[in-house]
């Protein structure tokens, strides 16, 4: 870890290590359980700015009751590691009570956007995220902000609001990171059994399959015949709006593998 990191846990040393931060900032924000995918978005955050700040929350009010906001995998001394050693200048680590001081009434809503697919699986989520995202760049005050092109709808959505909100700083999307057989890497793979972990490499070949072909209902046929696997949902859509459109250019799939769901996406081959 760099002997330079800082560690910041509430508004106070968030706000006097971020006035000390040279040059222009870049945000990486995350949720912890950061792995290469989390890295991959610091390296580049550092390429694009003087200073890079690494924020790790587990933000409840994008978590659905039921769902794994409870056992969600939080490795803090690891991450600490992972975001020092990929280059970042200062890490903020606030409890849910140092951003919610109190219980939010006025939350950011999505929209439309926000409302298919994930939106429609899991009702509320991308307010929450939004909520916390415009949250956390007040309280960060960065020049630019860098998400991954993993969750396409999660920065379809806040592309969206920093237009809408005429909010001034950069949004960068940065490609999905995979392990070597295509499996898109997130925190939520830790929770794969072995058997589930090979099972999961379906949804990347059912995404392949329709990037190459066009071709859902092949894509479909993949997923099904992986056992263990339940498709939510493989759809082609519009990059922008995530409007179903059988000539989309982003081809996107949530399913369910044992009890972990799993998202991915893809651009069509000879797209833009
Ligand atoms: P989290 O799932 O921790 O992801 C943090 C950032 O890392 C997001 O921008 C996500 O798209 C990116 N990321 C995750 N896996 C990736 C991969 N394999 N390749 C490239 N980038 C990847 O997304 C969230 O947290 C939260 O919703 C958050 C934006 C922090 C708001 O709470």
């Amino acid at each position: 870890m760099s002997a330079l990191l800082t560690v910041a846990r509430s508004r106070d040393d968030l706000a006097a290590a971020r006035a000390r931060l040279p040059g222009r900032v870049a945000v990486v924000m995350t949720m912890g359980a950061l792995h290469e995918g989390h890295a991959e978005l610091v390296r580049q955050a550092r390429r694009l700015a003087d200073s890079v700040v690494v924020t790790v929350f587990v933000n409840p009010l994008q978590f659905a009751a039921g769902e794994d906001l409870d056992r969600y995998p939080r490795t803090f001394d690891a991450d600490l590691q992972l975001a020092g050693g990929s280059g970042a200048d200062l890490v903020f680590v606030p409890t849910p009570d140092v951003v919610y001081p109190q219980s939010p009434l006025v939350r950011v809503s999505a929209g439309p956007v926000g409302e298919r697919l994930e939106g429609a699986s899991r009702p509320g989520h991308f307010d929450g995220v939004l909520t916390v995202v415009l949250k956390l760049l007040h309280l960060v005050a960065p020049d630019v902000a860098l998400f991954g092109e993993k969750d396409a709808q999660q920065l379809a959505c806040i592309r969206r609001m920093v237009r809408d909100l005429d909010l001034a700083v950069d949004v960068v999307g940065v490609p999905t990171v995979r392990e070597p057989d295509g499996l898109a890497l997130s925190s939520r793979n830790r929770y794969l059994s072995p058997q589930q972990r090979r099972s999961a490499t379906a949804l990347s070949r059912a995404l392949q399959a329709v990037a190459r072909t066009g071709d859902l209902a092949a894509g479909r046929a993949m997923l099904d015949a992986e056992p263990g696997v339940v498709t939510d949902y493989l759809e082609r859509v519009d990059p922008d709006t995530f409007t179903p459109d059988d000539d989309g250019a982003l081809v996107v799939v949530a399913a369910r593998v044992g009890s972990t769901r799993l998202i991915d996406n893809t651009t069509l081959l000879g797209e833009a």
